[in-house]
């Protein structure tokens, strides 16, 4: 337990959506709602850390989202850099870790220096550990598992171990609740082989508009659960 009434660790994974439905209401470009989710982002990291949430990672841009139109792809690539670099000493000092996921090729390399350093200059603080997911897809995490093994010792099979020692982040809790955002009920990619046992909760509120209150809302729905892990539980 965190001493907040959280088994330790704690993994909350958010698919922040609802950013263009949010900007879209306001007659607001969408990449405005982009901007405002990311004021969102913030509200939630501080929330996680004094709600004992040892674990957040946030769907941020994903392996499929490279189609949607090059304006908005080139602007949410701005968006990272600017947070990043506005974010990483805030961060370092609230003692939060920055570990990233997803594929590492095909990303600006300046994003992705900007990416290494903060996993740098954050890898020795123990307070939250945030996960963005950038250029994420499970399926391609899978894949990419698979053939780092097969590049391995030649084996007539693999065990589930094995594979989970292959993938982005090997040492990272499963998430135990998986949020989200805008009313949209599915997975879309996201996490696709640590997600086994998530609970998942989905909430109608656009991701710009989430805080701490929402986050809480979250939490106390999750406790009312009983997690059984495919057994027959006590009733
Ligand atoms: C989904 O809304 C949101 C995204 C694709 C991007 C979310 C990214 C951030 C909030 C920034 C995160 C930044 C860092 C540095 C981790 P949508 O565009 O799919 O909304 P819609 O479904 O309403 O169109």
């Amino acid at each position: 337990m965190t001493g907040k009434g959280l088994p330790d660790p704690f993994h909350v994974a958010v698919i922040m959506d609802g950013n263009g439905r949010w900007a879209k209401k306001r007659f607001l470009p969408r990449l405005l709602g982009h901007r405002a989710g990311i004021k969102a982002l913030e509200r939630t990291v501080a929330a996680a850390a004094d709600m004992g949430i040892t674990h957040l990672s946030v769907y941020a841009f994903s392996t499929e989202n490279w189609t949607r139109p090059q304006k908005e792809v080139t602007g949410l690539m701005s968006i990272f850099r600017h947070s990043l670099r506005k974010k990483i000493e805030e961060l370092r000092r609230e003692n939060v870790r920055l570990r990233f996921a997803g594929a590492r090729e095909g990303l600006p390399p300046d994003v992705l220096e900007l990416m290494n350093e903060s996993e740098e200059l954050t890898a020795g603080n123990t307070g939250l550990t945030l996960v963005p997911c950038l250029n994420y897809g499970g399926r391609r995490e899978i894949l990419d598992a698979v053939n780092s093994l097969l590049r391995g010792k030649p084996k007539g099979s693999v065990t589930e171990r094995e594979l989970r020692d292959h993938l982005y982040i090997s040492d990272l809790p499963d998430p135990d609740l998986i949020i989200r955002t805008s009313g949209e009920k599915r997975l879309s990619n996201f996490w696709i082989w640590q997600s086994a046992y998530s609970e998942l909760y989905f909430t109608d509120t656009l991701w710009p508009d989430f805080g701490r209150k929402e986050l809480e809302e979250a939490l106390s729905n999750y406790k009312d659960r009983e997690r059984r892990y495919g057994t027959i539980g006590n009733n």
